[in-house]
């Protein structure tokens, strides 16, 4: 099966095994499927709103992972009714939606889960300083992140657990690679993105703006 080189990175970033992953807004189901057919979780479940793109992921899901080993339940259901169950453990996968509505996803996830703790990967599209404060907010801790570019749009992969060593930062850490020119090109746009934003709110976007501005300052330190 193929698939971008963004869902590639985000099945790439996973070192671990899962009981479930959820492959939320999934659409076309592409992520969920390369998934199964890596068999890097027992179990897959496939969640979107929109009925035809269910319908047709149904059919997609019934003839080509029928066979015993795979495991799959596809819902058609707005992401806001979910509720996680406590059972195993579980990883929670929101990609190809805005920054406003990833949040809102994890935070009602986070209020319904009768889990005590799903890990989560967020590949959400621009505001990603607003995702990663919800994230911090939530206590949860850094497993990795990564810069992935396709057809000319930067997205970051960020992947938190509640279990794990390395704090989230609002702005990114380890994903820069300042001898990259294409990090450099993401970084400037990313700066750009916030002050466009401020001219509606100073306030609230030039902290923003400042945190970004100085990722580079500590990297000329040295
Ligand atoms: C651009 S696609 C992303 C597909 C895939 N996750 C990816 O990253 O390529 C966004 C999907 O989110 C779904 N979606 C939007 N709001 C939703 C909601 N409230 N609940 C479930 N799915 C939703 C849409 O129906 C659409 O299929």
């Amino acid at each position: 099966m193929k698939i971008g080189h963004r869902l590639n990175q985000i099945v790439e970033i996973i070192k671990r095994p899962y009981f479930r992953i959820w492959d939320c807004c999934c659409d076309h189901g592409l992520l969920g499927m390369a998934l199964l057919d890596k068999r890097v979780a027992n179990e897959v479940y496939f969640i979107d709103v929109l009925e035809k793109q269910i319908n047709s992921l149904r059919q997609k899901l019934s003839r080509f992972f029928r066979k015993t080993g795979y495991q799959w339940q596809i819902y058609c259901k707005d992401l806001n009714q979910v509720v996680i169950p406590e059972q195993g453990d579980q990883l929670v996968i929101i990609a190809g939606v805005g920054s406003d509505k990833t949040v809102q996803f994890i935070e009602s996830l986070k209020r319904k889960s009768l889990a005590d703790t799903f890990d989560l990967i967020v590949c959400s599209v621009h505001g990603n300083y607003h995702v990663r404060s919800a994230l911090i907010d939530f206590g949860y801790r850094l497993l990795d992140e990564r810069i992935v570019e396709e057809n000319g749009r930067f997205y970051e992969i960020i992947y938190v657990s509640h279990n794990a060593d390395e704090v989230v930062s609002p702005v990114g850490d380890k994903m820069w690679d300042w001898s990259n020119p294409q990090h450099i090109t993401y970084w400037r746009k990313t700066i750009q993105h916030y002050q466009k934003k401020a001219l509606g709110n100073k306030y609230q976007f030039l902290p923003i703006i400042n945190a970004y501005q100085r990722l580079r300052d500590d990297e000329n330190e040295y």
